[in-house]
């Protein structure tokens, strides 16, 4: 864990690979699937119980506990500044990053606490890869990009050359980019189109094997055309990953997530179905802010 002051748009532009875990005993988390692919469902892919956060005296996150299911889609929405991003930076502990920073309460992966103190933030953030609203590749070729990662954390991803050029196919073609790419993989990531970039930063967490993906506003920066690329592209991970989406656009919650968790003030309003909370929503909060009254 570090505990140095970083801004948002720091933390934005760092590189995907986790920061240095705390010196000492950890635990890694469970071993996860050697191949994405169905495992036997566990209820919940991240359980938070009565989870609280404070940046310094703010209470930002008051008390959550959602149950976000495997291998599904779940839109987070809510008005700015309710703590979607907060929430979504516990579930890999970047929010960490920041001084001043105290949780409690449980947030468990792969029937894991990640906030038990021997967890290394290391496998924890292989295991949850996260994407930001703008593309952040590294300025280095897009192979590199892909293979920065595995690389770093070596292991079984310091395999032959043939073998990492596989994994590297394999990653950029469940984005849909590898057509694209193919014939340029020596190329400079950062020369990509916006819409590229974003699959790329993607498809470089794929190497990992993540059991979950984290995106923050993936398609804010994006135009019309590019976001509906990348739903696209989401919709063929759904099945083969927990994927928990940030979005402001309710048409964009309702067209790719399953399941959509409503926030307001730090708090959870609503869990539900998305085509339940859509049409049926359970809380007056919850519909007025479906229906633009606020936000
Ligand atoms: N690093 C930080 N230090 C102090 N306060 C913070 C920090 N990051 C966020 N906050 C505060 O926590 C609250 C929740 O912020 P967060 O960014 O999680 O909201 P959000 O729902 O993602 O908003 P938006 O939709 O605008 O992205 C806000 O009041 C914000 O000002
Ligand atoms: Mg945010």
């Amino acid at each position: 864990m570090t505990t140095s002051m970083a801004s948002s748009a720091e933390l934005d532009a760092a590189p995907p690979a986790p920061a240095p875990a705390a010196p000492g005993a950890e635990a890694a988390l469970p071993a996860a699937a050697p191949e994405p692919g169905p495992r036997v469902p566990e209820e919940c892919g991240v359980l938070t119980r009565g989870f609280n956060l404070w940046y310094g005296d703010f209470q930002a996150l008051v008390d959550v506990s959602a149950c976000i299911k495997p291998r599904r889609i779940t839109a987070l929405i809510g008005p700015s500044g309710c703590g979607k991003t907060t929430l979504l930076r516990s579930f890999n502990r970047m929010n960490e990053r920041f001084t001043g920073v105290r949780t409690s309460g449980e947030i468990s992966i792969l029937g894991k606490n990640i906030l038990d103190p021997d967890v290394s933030l290391i496998e924890l953030r292989k295991a949850v890869g996260m994407v930001f609203q703008r593309p952040n590749p590294l300025p280095l070729s897009i192979y590199e990009n892909m293979v920065f990662g595995l690389r770093i954390h070596g292991g079984a991803g310091r395999a032959s050359r043939a073998g990492e050029r596989e994994t590297v196919e394999k990653a950029l073609r469940e984005v849909f980019l590898w057509d694209a790419v193919k014939d340029r993989l020596g190329a400079r990531a950062t020369e990509l189109q916006l819409e590229q970039q974003q699959k790329l930063c993607i498809a470089r967490l794929l190497p990992l094997k993540p059991e979950i993906l984290l995106m923050d506003e993936p398609c804010s920066a994006l135009d019309a055309e590019a976001t509906e690329a990348v739903e696209e592209l989401l919709d063929g991970l759904r099945s083969r990953y927990t994927i928990v989406i940030v979005t402001h656009n309710m048409a964009q919650a309702r067209r790719v997530s399953d399941d959509c968790l409503f926030m307001l003030s730090g708090r959870l309003v609503e869990q539900s179905p998305t085509a339940e909370l859509f049409v049926n929503p359970r809380d007056k909060r919850t519909e007025e802010y479906i229906q633009g009254r606020y936000g």
